[in-house]
């Protein structure tokens, strides 16, 4: 039976990975119970977002979200993409802009830049604590977003950004419900992204066809522990 790229991506986290983290780490060991709730690559340059919040409503955010079939060439605006990761991802007041199972927040988000102002390409995680990116490391020279999934539209996009899922920090209290909750709320951050771009005016697509093992390997990931669940990808509008 030929599987699609989405089913077999979910079949792969819920019957090798998940499961595989679900028998070995459940309870978790002693030694691993204090988890934080946020990745820290406190030796990695820091970059504050600077924004301005923009002027459109919610209600025509929700009326304008489309996903993008064309992405323009023009580089996507520095404080654009600072504005929609600050105001779809970030802590206001020590609480997150999206619900999360449990108030555990199993999902980190991570930026992939190709074709950004001012921002030099490469990999990067976001802070939800101090709305601000960490400078990962460059992505080798010749890796164009092209090579990170099978449409075609991908590499006419300028960032990718990624959810992952930390299994340590759901998976003693939800058991094998982990997996949906970390879907649903990666979901919840998705639409953020998406309704937010919609109000910068800039183009975004959601995208489940990834190619898991090239992502993870880029971003260095622990592949039994840390697992990617969704990207969106944004770029300039191209109509
Ligand atoms: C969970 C999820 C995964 C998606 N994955 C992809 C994908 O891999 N490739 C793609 O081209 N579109 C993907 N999409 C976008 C859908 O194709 C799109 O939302 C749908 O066609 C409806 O169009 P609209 O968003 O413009 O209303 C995904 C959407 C969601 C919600």
């Amino acid at each position: 039976m030929i599987l699609s790229s989405v089913t077999a991506l979910h079949r792969y986290l819920r019957h090798t990975r998940f499961k595989r983290y679900l028998r070995d780490k459940n309870p978790l060991p002693n030694n691993e119970k204090v988890v934080n709730r946020v990745k820290n690559y406190s030796r990695m340059p820091l970059m504050q977002l600077e924004y301005t919040a923009p002027t459109t409503t919610l209600v025509e955010a929700l009326a304008k979200r489309r996903s993008a079939h064309t992405f323009s060439a023009r580089p996507m605006p520095q404080h654009i993409l600072s504005g929609i990761l600050t105001t779809a991802l970030s802590e206001v007041h020590g609480r997150r802009t999206y619900p999360s199972g449990g108030g555990c927040v199993p999902i980190e988000s991570y930026v992939l830049i190709e074709n950004v102002e001012g921002f030099e390409k490469g990999c990067y995680h976001f802070r939800p604590d101090l709305g601000a990116l960490e400078y990962l490391w460059q992505k080798p020279h010749a890796f164009t977003l092209g090579e990170t999934a099978n449409d075609a539209w991908v590499k006419k996009s300028g960032v990718l950004i990624l959810f992952t899922a930390c299994w340590k920090r759901n998976i003693s209290t939800y058991s094998e419900f982990s997996l949906e909750l970390a879907l649903i709320e990666a979901g919840h951050m998705g639409q953020n992204i998406v309704l937010s771009a919609a109000a910068y005016e800039a183009s975004a697509r959601p995208l489940c066809g990834f190619k898991e093992q090239i992502l993870s390997e880029l971003f260095d990931l622990d592949q039994e522990s840390e697992q990617i669940m969704y990207c969106i990808a944004l770029g300039s509008n191209g109509n």
